[in-house]
């Protein structure tokens, strides 16, 4: 068990407190910090939304939300009655004037608090937000604002947010969260890359061929269907969540571990990314629809259905892109990057390809002479695989089989793997920004994505319909076919 490290006493202000992520996601990560003791006892969770409420009644709802969201065997009756008398409650509204005097006043209490804002809000609402803070006086050297994606849909609303919350945060104290990069098995791509020599020499176009990223959900649009069809999976996953995770398998090495220099290294990465033209789309991009089909087993509608018998939507439930860094180290090797919902299976993975060897010494009937690959597993099962090629035993010749070097991480380390919220906010309190996204990263991002969803808004033809269930369109199959390769799974 690793040593944990208290992080300074804090007053830390939810706004949108009694909405979806507050209650799935904040609330355990902070009960789970808490139950380890990493949350001093004079830290404060203060609730801010707009529903009158008695501090009670929050609580209550707390509660009801750890036992919904926390298993059994993590919640102590004990640590859990303990855990709430840390939380507190405040009526504001972020978008006008009511209970802002009645904020300061609690803050007032405890000056010396390091002060997280977290707003887990609609976006709407941060400009308003963080003029009132500022209004009231309640940002100071220990404050941080914490954004929830989406930072807009594009570049220019992406700019508008942080333009508002600029005007009164430095950059230094705004911690926009893509949530990836909390998970432990995403920061374990710096570890391999960048605490081993035997793979950073060998990350390179001489030696690898092409890499995938897959980042595939089982689940459809659920109760998000408003957003998500103002969304689609491009906006969604890949402007952020794909794009970092291409980002730290691409980036040069930072010069520390600090924010800007890790910051430095991914925004090179995103000016890299060829910008996708009308001309190329057709070759390079595929966009789905799930249409009826099973998951699991079961039957489930699909996309249209989901939104309520709509039958025009346009929105994209998947995304397979074929990217090319445009960079020495990477002139020539395709990133291939799908997402979608409603595919086969929940899973996170990164395949790196190794060129095959350039000539072969075993005869031809040595078969099974694949090229090394290296499989890096997110979610779940996390994990680290590389496959190479071994002699088959026996005395039957000289007969080659591919092998795995395999590591499990759940039966390596053999302990819960936090969520990635429960780093993520004890980074906001520590004021380390190195796992969150700097302005310029997030716009460059957007521009890039912007310039595709332009292309794809001036074609005539709709996303293409994938059964519930299927890995995509055939088209997302073709795409990486027509190239002479395949996607992972399909090896199985
Ligand atoms: C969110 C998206 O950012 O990430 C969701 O808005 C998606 O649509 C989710 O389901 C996936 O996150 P995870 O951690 O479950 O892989």
């Amino acid at each position: 068990m690793a040593t944990i490290i208290p992080v300074a006493s804090f007053d830390c202000v939810v706004f949108g407190a009694t909405g979806d992520l507050t209650t799935r996601k904040l609330l355990p990560a902070l009960y789970y910090r808490y139950k380890d003791g990493q949350i001093p006892g004079t830290s404060r969770i203060i609730g801010a939304s707009r529903s009158e409420m008695s501090v009670e009644a929050f609580r209550e709802r707390a509660r009801d939300a750890l036992k919904r969201f926390v298993p059994a065997r993590d919640l102590d009756e004990d640590k859990l009655a303990a855990f709430l008398d840390h939380l507190d409650y405040v009526a504001v509204d972020g978008a006008g004037d009511d209970g802002w005097e009645d904020l300061a006043a609690k803050l007032a209490e405890r000056p010396d608090q390091v002060r997280p804002y977290y707003l887990a809000t609609s976006p709407d609402l941060y400009g308003s937000i963080c003029r009132n803070l500022s209004a009231h006086g309640l940002i100071g050297d220990k404050s941080r604002v914490v954004l929830e994606k989406p930072i807009g849909k594009d570049l220019k609303s992406a700019r508008a947010i942080n333009d508002a919350v600029g005007e009164v945060f430095p950059e230094e104290q705004i911690f926009r969260i893509d949530h990836y990069l909390g998970k432990e098995t995403v920061q374990n791509l710096l570890a391999l890359r960048f605490a081993n020599t035997i793979f950073e020499r060998l990350w390179t176009a001489d030696v690898i061929d092409h890499v995938q990223i897959t980042v595939g959900e089982t689940v459809g649009v659920e109760g998000r269907a408003g957003y998500y069809d103002t969304s689609g999976a491009l906006r969604d996953m890949v402007q952020n969540h794909l794009l970092q995770l291409l980002c730290l398998m691409a980036m040069e090495s930072p010069l520390t571990l600090d924010a800007n220099s890790v910051r430095d290294e991914k925004l090179k990465v995103l000016r890299a990314l060829k910008p996708i033209t009308p001309h190329d789309v057709q070759a390079v991009t595929v966009r789905g629809q799930y249409a009826a089909g099973a998951v699991d087993g079961k039957p489930v509608q699909g996309y249209r259905a989901d939104l309520g018998g709509e039958t025009e939507s346009r929105t994209e439930t998947f995304v397979a892109l074929k990217l090319e860094v445009q960079s020495w180290r990477w002139a020539g090797v395709p990133f291939y990057i799908r997402t979608g919902k409603r595919l086969p299976q929940k899973l996170s993975e990164i395949v790196v390809q190794f060129r095959a060897s350039p000539f072969s010494i075993f005869p031809a009937e040595s078969f099974g002479r694949e090229p090394n690959r290296l499989v890096i597993r997110l979610q779940p099962e996390e994990g680290i695989k590389l496959e190479v090629m071994t002699k088959d035993p026996g005395p039957g010749g000289m007969r080659l089989r591919p092998t795995n070097l395999d590591i499990s991480f759940e039966e390596t380390f053999k302990q819960r793997y936090p969520d990635a919220y429960e780093r993520l906010l004890m980074d906001v309190v520590r004021g380390n920004a190195t796992l969150f996204m700097r302005r310029d990263e997030v716009e460059v991002a957007w521009a890039w994505a912007d310039s595709l969803l332009k292309a794809w808004a001036d074609r005539p033809e709709p996303p293409r319909a994938y059964p519930a269930g299927s890995w995509g369109p055939t088209a997302a199959i073709a795409l990486i076919e027509r190239d002479g390769r395949t996607w992972h799974e399909e090896m199985h």
